[in-house]
């Protein structure tokens, strides 16, 4: 029906203990471009979400047993098997979340590397020696994985924000649950298919997908037999999760909102710099949460930049991410559409004039022109808040430590970029830019190599790159004493 070279990747069933659980209802898995049914998928609640920390939990003291080479070769298998399924992985993925399909297949690409990634770093999950304050004592320091993980993740990124998780959690020797957003649950059914043909025992990889948000989110949060809980999503809904695991001190990894700047200096390559904002802005329709949501320029090269940019994303092409040709898809929803209007409508209000994208499109409610908004202010509406949809507010400034200001003027910490050629200024910048990740004449920053994650209240911990096992892992002090007897 969806013209898979694997039709058995298309999977209707909560994923849990190494098989396929059914429930009494079902949860309707539209395609946001079309607003058409893809599949059906079994909607699953509390109980099976406890049974998948059980079978978790179950799993885990033999998975940790293994040694990292027999938890490498597994995981290696698993990123095989996605990449060699990342046509059909990708078509998935399109049709319930929207991207345009070589889009959805670099994510597929993307989530895989993660895999790859891991696999190797499990390898080097190093110990110490420390010096004993005491001749007859000495200190070694080893690194445990922490148990079972639970983790809740995002319609955004159906496939990389699950394996990002995963792969660092099942390196480390945890076990792991997942439930994916009920927009977008197929892709993660069907990581989980690769996951059982790549030989991952059965409780390791768990996928339970329903639409009792609270309830099955309380589970994964409040269990004891949970010991790490790990979220992709909004600030407000991570501060609610975190709340729920104090009861029983779980460690937290959160990758949460952000407002990221876009700065291009006056000494900027500004063909670079529009190219860089294109791709940063314009990603998955402006929803990622490293997406530019504010772009700074000097007065200097404010005409020349606004310009080429508004040129660059009149050359956008909207439509069915299915369609040769097509750059950019819809937005998730309808509801998501509207509420970027609403953002819009209160900026031009507020003196703000919108550049380009007032035409209106016969796509579809979920369809939203890609816009630019000039005479930005930092205190308006599309400037202080999330944006996660195509608009680009573009806000002028005179000043470098103005730039900074103004780019540090919000409570959240993910990304920014910044376009300069001058060396001085590219450290002052980037010491001075209270982020977690800083983009510096480059506009696409994501890959399994680096640390992401967030300061302020974009989050804690890090994903990605050597530091993505610490989260996964407990430290553990053994002091040996009486070694002169
Ligand atoms: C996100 O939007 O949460 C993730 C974006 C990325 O991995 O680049």
């Amino acid at each position: 029906m969806h013209h898979l070279n694997d039709a058995q990747l298309l999977k209707n069933f909560s994923y849990i203990n190494g098989s396929w659980h059914s429930s009494a209802s079902d949860i309707a898995v539209n395609n946001p471009a079309t607003g058409k049914l893809v599949a059906k998928v079994s909607n699953a609640g509390i109980a099976e979400t406890e049974l998948a920390v059980k079978a978790a939990k179950g799993a885990f003291k033999a998975w940790a047993a293994k040694s990292a080479n027999e938890r490498a070769t597994l995981l290696r298998k698993w990123f095989d098997l996605m990449m060699a399924n990342q046509e059909d992985l990708g078509r998935i993925l399109t049709l319930e979340q929207g991207k345009p399909l070589a889009e959805a297949k670099g994510e597929i690409a993307y989530g895989a590397a993660f895999i790859e990634w891991f696999s190797e770093e499990g390898k080097r999950v190093y110990g110490d020696t420390i010096p004993a304050p005491a001749g007859d004592k000495r200190i070694v320091v080893i690194k445990q994985p922490i148990g079972v993980v639970a983790a809740i993740t995002p319609w955004n990124f159906p496939n990389a924000m699950i394996a990002r998780k995963a792969a660092a959690a099942l390196a480390s020797g945890c076990t792991f649950v997942v439930r994916p957003a009920t927009q977008t649950p197929l892709s993660a059914l069907a990581m989980a298919e690769l996951a059982e043909r790549a030989g991952i025992p059965a409780g390791v990889f768990n996928v339970v997908v329903g639409d009792d948000a609270r309830g099955m989110g309380k589970v994964l949060t409040e269990h004891k037999d949970v010991a790490k809980f790990t979220f992709t999503g909004s600030t407000a809904v991570g501060k609610l999760l975190i709340s729920q695991c104090a009861a029983t001190v779980k460690k937290v990894s959160m990758e949460l909102g952000g407002n990221a700047p876009f700065i291009v200096f006056d000494d900027a390559n500004i063909d670079d710099a529009v190219a860089g904002a294109l791709v940063s802005k314009y990603r998955n329709a402006g929803q990622t949460c490293v997406c530019t949501n504010r772009i700074l320029v000097q007065e200097g090269v404010l005409a020349e930049f606004t310009e080429k940019f508004v040129a660059a994303v009149k050359d956008l092409s909207l439509g069915d991410g299915l369609t040769e040709g097509v750059t950019i898809g819809p937005m998730i929803s309808a509801q998501a559409v509207s509420e970027v209007k609403k953002l819009i409508d209160a900026s031009i209000n507020q003196g703000a004039k919108l550049a380009l994208g007032d035409d209106e499109t016969t796509l579809g409610a979920s369809f939203l022109v890609p816009s630019v908004l000039t005479g930005v202010t930092n205190d308006m509406p599309i400037a202080n808040n999330e944006i996660f949809g195509p608009v680009s507010p573009i806000i002028s400034f005179k000043e470098e430590s103005e730039a900074i200001a103004i780019a540090n003027d919000t409570e959240f910490g993910l990304a920014s970029y910044f376009y300069s050629r001058d060396i001085g200024r590219i450290w002052r910048v980037a010491e001075g830019l209270e982020f977690g990740m800083v983009g510096i004449n480059e506009g696409l920053i994501s890959n399994a190599a680096a640390p992401f994650g967030g300061m302020k209240q974009s989050g804690n911990g890090r994903e990605g790159s050597k530091y993505g096992l610490d989260d996964y892992l407990e430290i553990k002090y053994l002091c040996m004493g009486g070694l002169d007897k």
